[in-house]
C-alpha cells in the first residue's frame, strides 16, 4: 500500500476498505497530511465555496443523569457547579443571536429530565414562531423514538448525537454498563428515519482508541450517511475518571477531519471549540482541513464556565457579540467568511 495512491483513491471513490483507512491513519507523513487537507478543501469548496456556516450554541443545562467517563458534567462529578436556564433565558439568548446574524440555534445539554418533553417542545415551537427563517438543532442525548418524533413535529430541524465510537468494545471502555452502544446507534437511525438532518461523530484520541477504531468510525459514517459530523479532540477533564489521560492531538484531529470530508463530501463539518482549545489557531486549521461550520457560544457569560466538558475550554469569558466578531476575523484571516444563513445540508431544508 502507498499513502499517496490511497489518498487519490479516496478522493475519487469517497470510500476505502477498513485496512486502507487504517494504513492511512497510521502512516501519513506531513506531506501526505498536506495533500489530504488540500484534497478535502477542494471537495468542500466545490459544495460550499468559501462560506462558513455559523451555529449559535446554547448550553442550557449542565445537569446530566449519565456518567460517561470522559465528561466533566457527568452526574457523579460533585465539583460541577450545576445550572439550568429558564425558557425565558434561553429565548433571550436566541434574540441576541438573531440580532448578531445567527440563523441556527443549537440547544444542547446533559440528559436533564427536569425539562419535560412538552417544555422542550414549547420552546422549539416558540423559537420557530418568532423566527421561521431559523433552524433549531437539538443535542439532548438519547430519547425514545416518540419523543424525537414529538420534537420534530414541534418544529425541530436537526439533531446532534455523536456516536462517540463505532466499536462496541471501545464504547464499553468509555461508558458505564448502563449505557448501551446498541441504543445510541438505534437513536441515530430513528432520528434519520423521522426526517431530522442528523449529526453523528466522535472524539479523536479518546482513551483506548486505535487506528482500527477510527477506521470503523469512518465506515460507520459512510453507512449512516449523516448530514453533520462532530469531530473534535478528546481533552481530559480533571474531575472525571479519565483525568490525566493524554489529550487528542491537533495533527490527528485535522487528519480525521480531512478523511471525513473525503468520505462524506457534502457533510456539514464543524471546526470545534475543542480544536480551538488544544491549539490557538485550531479552528482556522480545521476549516483549512475541510471543515465548514463553526459553533460559537451564545449562552450567558454567567454560566459559560460551568459547562466544563473538558479542561481549559476557550471563550468562557467573552460576550456573544465578541465571540461572533472574533470568529469573523479568524475566518477572514484565512480567506473564508461567515454567512448569515440557516446553512442546510447542501441546500436541503425541510
Ligand atoms: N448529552 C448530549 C449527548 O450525550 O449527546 C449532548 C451533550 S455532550 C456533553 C456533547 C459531546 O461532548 C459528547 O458527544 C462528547 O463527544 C463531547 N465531550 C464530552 N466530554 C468531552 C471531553 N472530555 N473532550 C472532548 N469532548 C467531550
Ligand atoms: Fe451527560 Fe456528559 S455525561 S453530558
Amino acid at each position: 500500500m502507498n499513502t499517496i495512491t490511497l489518498i487519490e483513491k479516496l478522493w475519487q471513490d469517497t470510500v476505502l476498505a477498513k485496512e486502507e483507512y487504517v494504513y492511512l491513519i497510521r502512516n501519513c507523513s506531513m506531506e501526505d497530511r498536506e495533500l489530504l487537507a488540500a484534497r478535502a478543501n477542494e471537495v468542500r469548496q466545490s459544495y460550499y465555496g468559501k462560506d462558513v456556516y455559523v451555529r449559535g450554541l446554547i448550553e442550557f443545562t449542565n445537569y446530566c443523569r449519565n456518567n460517561c467517563y470522559y465528561c466533566g458534567i457527568r452526574a457523579e462529578n460533585k465539583n460541577a457547579d450545576r445550572y439550568r436556564l429558564s425558557a425565558e433565558e434561553i429565548l433571550e439568548c436566541v434574540e441576541e443571536g438573531y440580532t448578531l446574524g445567527f440563523r441556527t440555534f443549537v440547544l444542547q445539554g446533559g440528559e436533564d429530565f427536569s425539562y419535560s418533553t412538552e417544555d422542550i417542545g414549547s420552546l422549539i415551537a416558540e423559537i420557530k414562531k418568532r423566527h421561521n427563517d431559523c433552524a433549531v438543532t437539538l443535542s439532548l442525548g438519547e430519547r425514545e423514538r416518540d419523543v424525537y418524533q414529538y420534537w420534530y413535529d414541534c418544529g425541530a430541524d436537526r439533531y446532534l448525537l455523536r456516536h462517540e465510537t463505532a466499536s462496541k468494545e471501545h464504547y464499553e471502555k468509555l461508558h458505564p454498563q448502563n449505557l448501551s452502544f446498541g441504543h445510541r446507534i438505534k437513536c441515530l437511525y430513528n432520528l434519520k428515519e423521522i426526517g431530522y438532518q442528523t449529526g453523528a461523530g466522535f472524539m479523536v484520541g479518546s482513551p483506548f482508541q486505535t487506528a482500527e477504531h477510527l477506521a470503523a468510525d469512518l465506515l460507520f459514517l459512510k453507512e449512516l450517511q449523516p448530514h453533520m459530523a462532530g469531530i473534535g479532540p478528546f481533552i481530559a477533564q480533571k474531575d472525571s475518571p479519565f483525568a490525566g489521560y493524554v489529550d487528542g492531538t491537533l495533527e490527528q484531529t485535522l487528519l480525521m477531519l480531512s478523511l471525513v470530508r473525503l468520505t462524506l463530501p457534502r457533510v456539514l463539518l464543524p471546526s470545534t471549540t475543542a480544536l480551538g482549545t488544544i491549539h490557538p489557531q485550531g479552528r482556522e486549521l480545521g476549516i483549512l482541513a475541510g471543515a465548514n461550520v463553526v459553533m460559537p457560544n451564545l449562552s450567558p457569560v454567567s454560566v459559560r464556565e460551568k459547562y466544563q466538558l473538558y479542561d481549559n475550554k476557550i471563550c468562557t469569558g467573552e460576550e456573544s457579540a465578541q465571540c461572533r466578531q472574533c470568529l469573523d476575523k479568524r475566518m477572514e484571516s484565512i480567506g473564508y467568511h461567515i454567512v448569515t444563513a440557516r446553512g442546510d445540508f447542501a441546500n436541503v431544508s425541510r
